[in-house]
């Protein structure tokens, strides 16, 4: 043992670590800034202004724009925050709805209040599908029903469906053909230049979910009742029914209208100020 220790402190061996050591050092060196080169953009980072002024193949989101004076709200709901808050807290998700027709024009101006949303670098990565169309609201509540029966009894938990008992859901969705207009929100997970270069959608879920809250908002105002729905797993083939493009996720379907005179709504209390508001 003690042979072989002096035989490889011999300064021959010494020479030959260094040198392993240094090969090795570069081949790492090496590979690191070969990994970095390789990794894609951030998703949600944002390339400094260099990278934005060079000419290579990165294309901005958001085009160099003048800035303008902002004179503040102009527009204020009278009564302010507590009407508004009067207004939301009316609402509710509803399930049962009349056939009473809702006038169009109602619901391009609550589309265009959703798309008034903030977004992630002005993106907008938002597809608002309106459907009325008797045939393809029987398409989309026969693929709704199809997957929502195959969810209610082989993929969600047995605690998911417990904590749904009260509001007594299962994948029967006559709302969806029933109610005069069904808005299927889709997220535009990246955006498509006219040369046909992808161009980033930072945040483009937050961004899209934004719009919907205002969308809810804007038809709580306009007397309509809504139900946000998640129907798992019909993304896809809703998206093929639409026509839309890959780019598109479905985020939410609504069906919009009026209740029906005997409609109901599960008893829920909501969080109190104190509940959900900590003050520093
Ligand atoms: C992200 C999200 C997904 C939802 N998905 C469904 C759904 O798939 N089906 C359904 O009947 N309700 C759905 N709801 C409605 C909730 O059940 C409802 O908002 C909740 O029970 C509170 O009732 P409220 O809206 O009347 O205040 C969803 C709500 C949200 C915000």
């Amino acid at each position: 043992m003690g042979i072989l220790i002096q035989y490889l402190l011999d300064w021959e061996f010494w020479r030959l670590y260094v040198s392993l050591f240094v090969v090795a050092s570069a081949l790492i060196f090496l590979r690191s800034k070969r990994i970095k080169r390789k990794l894609p953009p951030l998703q949600h980072g944002a390339p400094d202004s260099e990278e934005c002024d060079d000419d290579s193949d990165l294309t901005p989101a958001l085009e160099e724009k003048e800035h303008i004076p902002f004179a503040g709200a102009t527009v204020t709901l009278p009564g302010g925050a507590k009407t508004f808050y009067e207004l939301v807290n009316n609402r509710r998700s509803i399930r049962k709805f009349s056939l009473k027709p809702v006038p169009r024009e109602i619901l391009e101006y609550c589309i265009r209040a959703a798309g008034t949303s903030p977004s992630g670098a002005h993106t907008e990565p938002w597809t608002f599908c309106l459907v009325s169309s008797d045939d393809i609201k029987m398409q989309v509540r026969d693929i709704v029903e199809a997957e929502e029966f195959i969810n209610y009894e082989q993929r969600m938990s047995k605690e998911w469906t417990c904590d749904l008992r009260p509001l007594r859901t299962n994948h029967v969705k006559d709302y969806l053909t029933t109610a005069p207009y069904l808005i299927l929100v889709f997220k535009q997970t990246y955006g498509l230049r006219d040369d046909g270069k992808r161009k980033q959608h930072y945040y483009n879920e937050i961004s899209t979910s934004i719009a919907v809250g205002i969308l809810i908002c804007a038809l709580q105002a306009a007397g309509l009742n809504s139900l946000v729905t998640t129907p798992l797993n019909c993304g896809p083939a809703l998206r093929l029914l639409l026509n839309r493009p890959s780019n598109e996720k479905l985020l939410v379907l609504l069906p919009v209208g009026y209740a029906a005179d005997d409609c109901t709504v599960p008893d829920l209390k909501r969080k109190s100020l104190n509940e959900i508001l900590v003050e520093y």
